[in-house]
Order: structure tokens, then C-alpha cells, then sequence
């Protein structure tokens, strides 16, 4: 076999700039400009963001989610209340969202801290899945382990028939996170390295605060 190199690929960044003059001051609206462009872009998966979490002994996990809305100001994801990263947000809120779009040579980072959106919106949200979607997420005890996967497409072909003809409804433990962003960090690579990075904080009024930070 071919052995690569990986201390050896690196990529040169500089198609595209970022400064205090050009961003927009509120955070939110610019990461919505970013990932509009991100969007048009086709990337793959540009609403794809990592979700880092802490267990309650102080243990940091990460995972790819979906952001399904920004709405007054929050970011919001849906998945198992009971999965491992429900517990961790149930006892620690604080969460960062990590985006990173390579083809745009960009990162954005959200922390901020997590809560359970509304059951209506969760309702909602739910009923506009696929319905196949919406019997899995009733039948899969996420992050549990399984003894196999054919527990689960038994499971899953039981509730299809429970429910032939009728409405899925969305169970107890499935819903959105909206995330209220406190810190927002936007990066765009740059030249040898040198890449910008713009710092969004709110200041004790409760606006947003810019800051460049080396790279
Ligand atoms: C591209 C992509 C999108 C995903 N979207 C979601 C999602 O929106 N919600 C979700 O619960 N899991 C999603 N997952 C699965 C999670 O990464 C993860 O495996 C799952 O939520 C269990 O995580 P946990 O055990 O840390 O709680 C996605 C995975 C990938 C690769």
C-alpha cells in the first residue's frame, strides 16, 4: 500500500477577505450572508455544524447536526432529548456550534447556551419530516446501545404498522435545541497563514462588541 504523507498536505488559503469595515455588525445577520453564499455554493451539507457539548464530569463530546432555523437570534437543531448529548445539555447548557466550509475557505463558531424550543414548534417541525423519518426517531433510542440492527428495523416495521393510515405523532422525548448565541468568532483563511478573524461579544448592553484576533 501507498503510505501518504498527511504531515505534508496543506492548502495555500486567500480567495477571500474579512474586515471590521465589510462585515456586517450584527453577527447574526452576517453568518446568514455567509451561509446563503454557502448554500448557492452547493456545497454538500452547508447547513452541517459540529455541536460540542460537556458531560457533567466535565467531559467535552462533539457531533454533526443540522441547523433547521435562526429565529430571534437562536440557532436551532433537532435530535433525541435522551441522547448523549441531551444529558450533557440537561446538565450543562453551554454549547458551541462549529461550521466549517472548506470550499469557502471559512469557519464560523457559536457559543451560547442551550433550551428546549416550544412542543408547538417541535410538533411542527416535526410533522414536515419524511414519514419514515418521523417512525425512526419514534422507534430509535439514540446513542443507546443496541444488541443489533435488525432489533431496530424490527422495531421500525412494527410501528409503520401501528401507524398505516394514521398521523405519526412526534414522541415526548424528541425535539429542537434554539441556541442564544453569546460569542460569535467568524474565520476566513488567509495568505501564509495569516488569516483573518473577526470576534463578535455583547457588551454589557447587550450589543455586539467586534474584535480582530490574530490568527
Ligand atoms: C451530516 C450529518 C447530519 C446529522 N444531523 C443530525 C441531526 O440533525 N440531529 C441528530 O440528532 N443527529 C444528527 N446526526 C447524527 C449525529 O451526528 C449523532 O450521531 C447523533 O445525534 C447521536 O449523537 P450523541 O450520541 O452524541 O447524542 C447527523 C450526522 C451527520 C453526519
Amino acid at each position: 500500500m501507498t503510505e501518504i504523507n498527511i504531515a505534508q498536505i496543506r492548502k495555500e488559503y486567500g480567495s477571500q477577505k474579512l474586515s471590521k469595515k465589510t462585515v456586517d455588525p450584527n453577527p447574526i445577520r452576517q453568518f446568514e450572508i455567509w451561509l446563503q453564499e454557502a448554500i448557492k455554493s452547493e456545497l454538500a451539507e452547508p447547513t452541517a455544524m459540529q455541536v460540542s457539548t460537556v458531560s457533567p464530569d466535565g467531559k467535552p463530546a462533539c457531533r454533526t447536526v443540522l441547523l433547521k432555523g435562526i429565529e430571534n437570534e437562536a440557532y436551532i437543531f433537532y435530535t433525541n432529548y435522551d441522547s448523549r448529548k441531551g444529558q450533557h445539555i440537561a446538565s450543562n447548557p453551554n454549547v458551541c456550534l462549529t461550521f466549517f466550509w472548506a470550499e469557502l475557505e471559512r469557519q464560523v463558531h457559536v457559543e451560547g447556551s442551550a433550551s428546549k424550543v416550544s412542543e408547538g414548534k417541535s410538533n411542527e417541525y416535526f410533522q414536515s419530516r419524511p414519514r419514515k423519518s418521523r417512525l425512526g426517531a419514534r422507534i430509535s433510542p439514540q446513542s443507546q446501545v443496541i444488541k443489533s440492527r435488525n432489533d431496530i428495523i424490527t422495531a421500525f416495521v412494527a410501528e409503520s404498522a401501528r401507524y398505516i393510515g394514521q398521523k405519526v405523532p412526534r414522541p415526548d422525548n424528541w425535539g429542537g435545541y434554539a441556541i442564544v448565541p453569546e460569542r460569535i468568532e467568524f474565520w476566513q483563511g488567509r495568505e501564509s497563514r495569516l488569516h483573518d478573524r473577526l470576534l463578535f461579544t455583547r457588551n454589557g448592553k447587550g450589543d455586539w462588541k467586534i474584535d480582530r484576533l490574530a490568527p
